[in-house]
């Protein structure tokens, strides 16, 4: 697969078939994914990929976590708070939000449909394997790009083997869960979680079209023409 393909061909799964992915494939993922660059070439990921029962077993324990911390209710480290975020990246969010709910046809004041797509992602949207992205916090915040950089290549190398991702940074409100069941000690921090799998096409879900600006809008060119 050409890059430019697997660009334009990513997108954030929020459906995925019922239909497992060997680990030798979550390996060739990683395989491709860590010849990431990183500072000082530190490469400060350490993955966690789960499947089968133990993904059951993370899935039980969060749902549990959460019925005694609510979503939402913990500050969260190393993000910004909703009511912090300024123009145009509010109207942003709201759009990709709003985009979504409309593609699901959830009304915008339908709390508890809302709800329940939120719900989704401790089911990792039904992909059959999770992945966990952490890193020593000794090395944050600074090698924390070096992390969305690994991460970046992960959703593009899975789209080489025709599989999609969606990454996940809801699963940092319920750290505590997961540093028990996947045994990581408390100086990991957990940065984001990724579903995998294989994507079910015809899901509404996917049918969500996030824009993106074009490049002069984010870019000034400086001295090309001199
Ligand atoms: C670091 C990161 C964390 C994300 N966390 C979530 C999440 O918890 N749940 C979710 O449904 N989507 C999540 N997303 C997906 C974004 O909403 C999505 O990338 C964005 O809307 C652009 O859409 P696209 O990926 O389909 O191009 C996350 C994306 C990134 C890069």
């Amino acid at each position: 697969m050409l890059l430019a393909d697997a660009i334009h061909s990513r997108i954030s799964a929020r459906a995925f078939l019922d239909q497992p992915v060997p680990q030798e494939t979550v390996r060739q993922i990683l395989d491709l994914a860590r010849h990431a660059p990183s500072g000082s070439n530190m490469q400060p990921w350490h993955v966690h990929a789960v499947s089968g029962k133990q993904l059951d077993r993370i899935v039980e324990e969060s749902l549990a976590f959460a019925e005694e911390h609510p979503i939402g209710s913990q500050e969260k480290e190393f993000q910004t708070p909703a009511e912090n975020f300024i123009q145009p990246y509010k109207s942003r969010r709201y759009e990709v939000g709003m985009g979504l709910y409309d593609a699901l046809g959830i009304e915008r004041k339908d709390k508890v449909r809302r709800n329940e797509q939120l719900m989704q992602n401790f089911y990792f949207f039904g992909a059959p394997v999770g992945l966990f992205f952490s890193i020593h916090r000794t090395l944050m915040p600074g090698q924390l790009g070096d992390l969305g950089i690994f991460m970046g290549n992960v959703m593009l190398a899975a789209r080489q083997f025709d599989l999609h991702t969606c990454a996940q940074g809801f699963w940092q409100d319920v750290q505590p869960a997961l540093h028990r069941v996947l045994d990581i000690p408390e100086d990991y921090f957990i940065f984001n979680g990724m579903a995998l799998g294989h994507i079910d096409p015809e899901h509404p879900a996917n049918s969500l079209v996030s824009g993106r600006e074009e490049v002069d809008a984010f870019c000034q060119f400086a001295g090309f023409d001199e």
